[in-house]
This record gives C-alpha cells, sequence and structure tokens, in this order.
C-alpha cells in the first residue's frame, strides 16, 4: 500500500479516540463567536490572529492559551455547541467510539457550574447517539495544578453525574504537581467505582508513569511517551498490557519531541505495549484523529499491520464493556474485509 492509499484506508475505518479534552476542541471561530456572544475580551481579533498564537514552547506555553480559550463558554447552549462541534467530526472522521475529558475546574473559574456544563454536553450526546449511533463516555478529569482538596470537591459535585462519567483523570502541569499528591483523591474515586487513568510521562519523566500505577493504581497511562526512559517500566507496560493513549501531533506541537520523524509510537508498539493514536486538543495542535494516523504514515512509514493493530487497540484500551469493545473490533473486521473485496 501506498502512504496516500494507506492514508485513504485509515480515514475509511472504524475508530475509537480515548484521549480528547473537550475544552481542545474549541475552534478558533467557535471562539470568537462565543467570546463574542458572552461580552469577553480576548487578545485575538480573528481567527488567523488566534492561529498565529499558537506556536508554544512547551506545555505550559499551551495550557496558559487552553484555559484563555475555554473561559468563553459560558451557558448551556455554548457547552452543546463544544459537544456537537466536536461531535460532527467523529461522525466526519468515522471515529465511532469517543472517551471525552471534561474538566468541570476550568469553567468553575467563571461561577459555571456542572449543571450548566451537563445539560449541554448531554444534549448533544443524545442527538449524536440518536442521529447517527455515536458511542461516547466521558471521563472527569481533575487539573493537578489546583490542590487535591479542589479536585476531592469537584469529585464529590458529580455524584449527581455519577452515571455520565466512567473514570476520572488528572491532566494540566506535570512539571512540579506529581502523581503522588493525589493518591487520596485515586483511592475515594475506585471506591466509588469509577476505572482510573492519569497523565503521566508527557512532560514529566518515567518515575511518574511507575507513580500514577503504584500510588494511583491507574488502569491506563495518558501519554506515557517518555516510559522509554525506563526499560524496566516497558516491561511492565507490555506484561500487564497498559494502554498508552499517544497524542503524535500534540507532542511534536509540544515539543515532547523535535519533529515527527522522531517520535517513539511505533517503537512503543513494535515493543508490544497496547498503544493507541489520539488527537488530545485537536484545534490547538493541526489535526483531528484522521490527521494524527496520516502523519504517522507520511513520517514514521506506518505498516498497514501497524495500522491494523492501532485500530484494534483503540476499541481493547477503551473503557467500554467487554461485550461492547468485541462488537466494534468485529465492525472493525467487517470494515478490513469489505475494504479488501
Ligand atoms: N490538558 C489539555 N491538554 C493537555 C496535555 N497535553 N497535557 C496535560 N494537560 C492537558
Ligand atoms: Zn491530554
Amino acid at each position: 500500500m501506498t502512504s496516500a492509499s494507506l492514508g485513504d484506508w485509515l480515514c475509511a475505518m472504524p475508530k475509537a479516540e480515548l484521549h480528547l479534552h473537550i475544552d481542545g476542541s474549541l475552534e478558533p471561530g467557535r471562539m470568537l463567536q462565543l467570546a463574542a456572544k458572552n461580552a469577553i475580551s480576548l487578545p485575538y481579533a480573528s481567527t488567523a490572529e488566534v492561529e498565529a498564537a499558537y506556536r508554544f514552547e512547551d506545555l505550559q506555553s499551551f495550557l496558559d492559551l487552553y484555559y484563555l480559550g475555554a473561559s468563553v463558554l459560558r451557558d448551556e447552549d455554548d457547552f452543546y455547541w463544544l459537544m456537537m462541534d466536536y461531535l460532527q467530526r467523529c461522525r466526519a472522521q468515522n471515529i465511532v467510539h469517543t472517551e471525552i475529558m471534561v474538566e468541570p475546574q476550568t469553567y468553575a473559574a467563571q461561577g459555571v457550574g456542572l449543571d450548566v456544563i451537563m445539560a449541554g454536553f448531554k444534549r448533544a450526546m443524545a442527538e449524536a447517539r440518536d442521529g447517527w449511533g455515536q458511542s461516547v463516555l466521558l471521563i472527569l478529569s481533575m487539573l493537578r495544578h489546583l490542590p487535591e482538596a479542589d479536585a476531592l470537591a469537584t469529585l464529590a459535585a458529580a455524584d449527581a453525574y455519577r452515571d455520565s462519567f466512567v473514570a476520572i483523570g488528572l491532566a494540566s502541569s506535570e512539571q512540579g504537581f506529581p502523581p503522588e499528591g493525589f493518591q487520596r483523591l485515586y483511592a475515594v474515586a475506585a471506591e466509588r467505582g469509577y476505572a482510573l487513568t492519569a497523565h503521566a510521562g508527557e512532560e514529566g519523566p518515567a518515575a511518574n508513569v511507575r507513580t500514577a500505577l503504584e500510588k494511583l493504581g491507574v488502569a491506563r497511562i495518558d501519554h506515557g511517551v517518555r516510559s522509554v526512559e525506563d526499560p524496566a517500566l516497558i516491561e511492565d507496560l507490555r506484561q500487564r498490557q497498559i494502554p498508552l493513549t499517544v497524542c503524535p501531533l500534540s507532542n511534536v506541537r509540544l515539543r515532547v519531541f523535535p519533529g515527527m520523524a522522531q517520535h517513539n509510537l511505533l517503537e512503543l508498539l513494535d515493543a508490544g505495549l497496547l498503544v493507541t493514536v489520539n488527537s488530545d486538543d485537536p484545534a490547538y495542535f493541526g489535526g483531528y484523529l484522521n490527521e494524527n494516523f496520516l502523519a504517522l504514515a507520511e513520517h514514521l512509514h506506518l505498516t498497514r499491520a501497524q495500522a491494523e493493530t492501532l485500530l484494534f487497540n483503540s476499541f481493547s484500551a477503551s473503557f467500554l464493556p467487554a461485550a461492547e469493545k468485541q462488537a466494534f473490533r468485529e465492525q472493525l473486521v467487517l470494515a478490513i474485509d469489505h475494504w479488501s473485496a
């Protein structure tokens, strides 16, 4: 298969996305429209100015603009459109299942509560489910630059929406905010029956991945690309088949790797780890899920066999019940057979 036809094939295949911050899907046009509607002043006059600002030095320089962007979201309709815009992208990119991180602490800074957020999100999710069968799970993602007590209060507030969230996660600045500071949060969430994931080994060291596994008890690692710095950790991740939700375009934009040609995703995959491909914050990093796959095809000589493994992994590594994972993998088998026929 040529790189171009592999790209066509990848775009056409059913797939899951497991690492997507909903605020990271806020496109510049929508951001400016909501800012005008809600009379919020931003330092940008046009989408070109927004895009010009998206040249990041590191994770923190991105997060500063990411939280600024999210500050335009105020009422139920704003959250409806944020979710609907992304779910329409899922439909266009054959993302048949998606697991979306929601970060209530971001909106609390503007005095916006979970009732407003969830009313908008749930309306969009119901329309997408009824309209084209979109499968969605939500992850309650906590911000690690805020105190653990704040995350515990957010977890308590989410009790009213317990059925809406499958898992908790931990995002934001990794440097200076290691996983060991959130052990109580993860213990309480585990007691409440949430699945557990956390960002680790993105900008921070492999030791954060180890700590997230051992002290937080996570079942999945978001990013985890710096695990390669610890061969014993790589062996554990392989043996336990701990999923890594890797985000290639994000890692290049945030300078975790100097360029896509240097990304280690295929090295991790070929070492037998349960690697998946994801977009993280597509509106900020130059592409949604298909563009992440296309970048691997273009710069890393992704093979058809590796591509198939990544697509199957996307379902296997999800937080869906076993029977639903299996049904999606069977849908993928049929799509592969149909394409070849
Ligand atoms: N929040 C949104 N994107 C993130 C990333 N790549 N790392 C940590 N926190 C985030
Ligand atoms: Zn992320």
